[in-house]
């Protein structure tokens, strides 16, 4: 969806959501595609890169806010789809954050050998859960699915620090307010757009570029690491003015950013491995490069990664 295409149903203009936002273009699934066939797709893709089967695979996590089912996970769906016959699953609800946070978790129980193999998946369809009469919100977001796999090895590469942080104080500044169990969907009810996803953009802009920086810097100095042996900085893509912001913060270029915000828009637990993804394919990123991932979302909740490729 062009933003040609939302000026054809809100008020709204190329110029603003590109000067604004940086985004171009967003994908929207269709009707018969949900995040766990995006995850599939995804998952398959992973597990080839890494020369992996799917019997080797003993755990999954699916990190997504809008998932197939209220149950069961995403996960579990993912895994009959996939045919994993040696795993378990869960999902992860985290908004942006949902994918650090996976893999942040994922590594801790990898690192205590119980578990060996792990597709990690960040997946989203926002456009079920987004308002197409609010320009505050419906030119943001977009639909996609990323993984990876997380395995036990020797050497100097892997996840060489995490960060998770939330803040439930915070949470009306980007929910869905309707639609659980103290708001449950009724037959006689307008919602307003109170089902679908409603965000205070301002007040969730200063606090997104204060702790993903934070967050950024944490991971840096548990590492022992200056930002300038950082070769690749793969942010969740959600607004490229709070890129620029983590980039001035940490005393970067925007060279060393990778940004794919104007073909996908914001795809929230999809963001930060649809880019690390897309960054490994182009080649960007070589062996031993540290690459740093910050996110920023709905919780509100933040975290970042460091790791070691
Ligand atoms: N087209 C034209 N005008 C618009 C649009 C639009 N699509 N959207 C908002 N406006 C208008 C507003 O109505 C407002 O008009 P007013 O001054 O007459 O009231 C004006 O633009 C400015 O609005 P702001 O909200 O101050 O605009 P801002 O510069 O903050 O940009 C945005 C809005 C893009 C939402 C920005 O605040 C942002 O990116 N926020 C952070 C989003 C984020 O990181 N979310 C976390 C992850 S999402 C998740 O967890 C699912």
């Amino acid at each position: 969806m062009t933003n040609a295409d939302f000026e054809k149903i809100v008020d709204t203009s190329d110029e603003w959501i590109v000067s604004r936002t940086g985004i171009r273009e967003r994908r929207i699934a269709d009707s018969d595609t949900h995040c766990s066939d995006m995850s599939v797709i995804a998952s398959r893709q992973a597990l080839e890169m890494a020369g992996c089967s799917s019997k080797e695979i003993d755990l999954i996590v699916v990190a997504t806010v809008t998932p197939d089912y209220r149950l069961p996970s995403t996960a579990c769906v993912v895994q009959e789809k996939l045919g994993l016959p040696n795993a378990t699953g869960f999902d992860v609800a985290a908004a942006c954050a949902g994918f650090i946070n996976g893999l942040s978790l994922v590594g801790s129980l990898v690192e205590t050998g119980r578990y060996k193999k792990a597709l990690v998946i960040g997946t989203e369809k926002l456009s079920a859960f987004t308002n197409y009469r609010d320009r505050n919100t419906c030119v943001l977001f977009g639909d996609a699915a990323g993984a990876v796999v997380v395995t036990a090895q020797e050497g100097e590469s892997g996840i060489v620090s995490t960060f998770l942080k939330s803040d439930g104080r915070m949470r009306e500044m980007l929910w869905a307010e309707v639609g659980g169990t103290v708001n449950p969907y009724t037959t006689d009810y307008t919602y307003d757009g109170r089902d679908k996803i409603m965000m205070n953009g301002s007040d969730v802009f200063k606090v997104a570029v204060r702790e993903m920086c934070r967050a950024a810097e944490k991971v840096l100095a548990e590492a022992g690491i200056s930002s300038e042996e950082v070769a690749l900085v793969v942010p969740h893509q959600a607004n490229i003015r709070i890129i620029e912001a983590l980039a001035k913060r940490l005393k970067l270029g925007m060279d060393k950013f990778y940004i794919n915000i104007d073909r996908y828009g914001n795809t929230s637990s999809a963001s930060v491995p649809l880019a690390l993804d897309q960054a490994n394919r182009d080649g960007v990123i070589k062996s031993g490069d540290y690459v740093l991932m910050a996110a920023f979302g709905g919780g509100l909740v933040w975290g970042s990664a460091l790791v070691r490729w």
